[in-house]
């Protein structure tokens, strides 16, 4: 393709579960995108058409890097010239608080390559007023240029749920948001082209918030059944089938089920700027995050108790019995590890001196460091104790159900004799 037949060029800043995913859309809808990353490696393996994130396969990394339209860089001069800009980088914590250190550093690069007309969106999830208190200035003081009267800034938060088959980039509505009226017509343009449907909101402290809003419902969810799988489990009531039974409810209730815990980069994060931002802000805690923190933190925890106390009950010492995890991504379905609940049990169980072994037929042998398992009928038969993890689709149940002698299942995958429920 000749220079002069190229699209709109689009540069994405982060090249991770979010960036290269919006960056394959936008080559697909034919924008001429940058893919710019300063991790060096994963810059070589895009370039090599190797895909890292599951939900983008190789196939289509290729076709993007074939069609002329998508170069992944490491070289921040790349970055010239834009038309758009998204930022889809970190936002993790740091002794608790949030670290935007990323997103700074992101601003300060594309600062440097802007241009008047340009559009600048923030998409990592971050605190309300991020965009105009901390992005803003970063932009204004490299390129010595307006925002809101030379450039164009936004903010649209990122909804993808990795490995949902149902749910995707295109068919998640998308809240797009500007710090004036001619920024949220740009961010709600350029994102008219990449999904089905936008929802604009009147500020970026609005689509900020939204974003929080969301994660946070989820995670205080999640703890509320988590505690109450806890204390049912102690009075002797089947929690599952009275969520089961709640479901029913056509209205005013929405399930949610326990599990060994929250991980990835979204729950156990992004509630905490949320309650930052309000003790920050108006000196107060958010006292409904604090113990949602509490309790899903705690969950890995109470699996490693509950099963200490089963194989007591057979007469074992955790010391030297045989534990299988059946799964150790924080997600049905995915490979992410990050911050996974399956890590602490494991670690905190092979601290105790178990032989620990995992099956994970989504993650790579050096990305688990444990000994990693098919899991065969004898890997099954071998182990003192089974823990459903992760309830991947993956596993084979019957032969899990068949196999092992004793099951703890925090997903509630299996029923059986030698199956106990979290
Ligand atoms: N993963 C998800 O499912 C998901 C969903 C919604 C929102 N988010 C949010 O989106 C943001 C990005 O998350 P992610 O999961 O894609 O992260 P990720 O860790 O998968 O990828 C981030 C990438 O950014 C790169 N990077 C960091 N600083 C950079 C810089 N200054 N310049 C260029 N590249 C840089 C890293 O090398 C990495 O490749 C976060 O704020 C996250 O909370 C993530």
């Amino acid at each position: 393709m000749t220079p002069e037949a190229r699209g709109p060029r689009v540069v994405v800043v982060g090249q991770g579960y979010v960036g290269l995913a919006l960056a394959m859309r936008a080559v697909e809808v034919g924008f001429d995108v940058v893919g710019f990353d300063r991790d060096e490696d994963r810059v070589k393996r895009l370039a090599a058409g190797d895909s890292y994130v599951e939900d983008v396969s190789a196939a289509t990394l290729q076709q993007a890097l074939a069609s002329g339209r998508y170069e992944p860089t490491h070289d921040a001069a790349r970055c010239e010239g834009f038309d758009v800009a998204v930022i889809d980088v970190p936002t993790p914590l740091s002794d608790g608080n949030p670290n935007l250190t990323h997103v700074e550093e992101a601003a300060r690069i594309l600062s440097g390559h802007l241009r008047p007309g340009a559009t600048v969106i923030l998409e990592s999830t971050t605190y309300p007023g991020t965009t105009e208190e901390l992005v803003a200035p970063i932009l204004e003081e490299g390129s010595g240029l307006t925002a809101g009267v030379d450039f164009h800034l936004g903010y649209s938060p990122e909804r993808i749920d990795p490995g949902n088959p149902t749910w995707n980039l295109v068919t998640i509505p998308k809240v797009v948001a500007g710090i004036d009226e001619a920024s949220s017509d740009a961010v709600r343009g350029f994102f008219d082209q990449i999904v089905d449907q936008t929802v604009p909101v009147a500020s970026t402290k609005i689509a900020e918030l939204t974003k929080l809003l969301e994660n946070t419902f989820r995670h205080v969810n999640i703890a509320l059944v988590n505690e109450i799988a806890m204390f049912a489990g102690d009075l002797g009531i089947d929690v599952w089938e009275a969520i089961d039974a709640a479901s029913t409810k056509p209205f005013g209730f929405m399930r949610f089920t326990p599990g060994p815990g929250v991980g990835g980069h979204c729950l156990p994060i992004d509630p905490s700027y949320l309650s930052w931002t309000v003790r920050h802000s108006l000196g107060r805690p958010f006292r409904f995050v604090e113990l949602a923190n509490d309790v899903n933190a705690n969950m890995p925890d109470y699996v490693v108790r509950r099963l200490v106390h089963a194989l007591n009950r057979m007469g074992k010492p955790v010391q030297g019995s045989r534990v299988l995890l059946l799964g150790l991504a924080y997600k049905r379905n995915t490979a992410d590890a990050r911050t996974a609940p399956g890590m602490i049990i494991a670690e905190n169980l092979a601290e105790l001196g178990a032989d620990v072994r995992v099956a994970d037929p989504h993650m790579r042998a050096e990305h688990v460091p444990f000994v990693l398992v098919e899991p065969t009928a004898r890997d099954l038969t071998e182990a003192d104790a089974v823990i459903v993890v992760t309830d991947h689709d993956a596993f084979d149940y019957e032969l899990v159900r068949e196999h092992a002698s004793f099951v703890l299942d925090t997903r509630n995958r299996l029923a059986g004799p030698n199956i106990e429920p979290l």
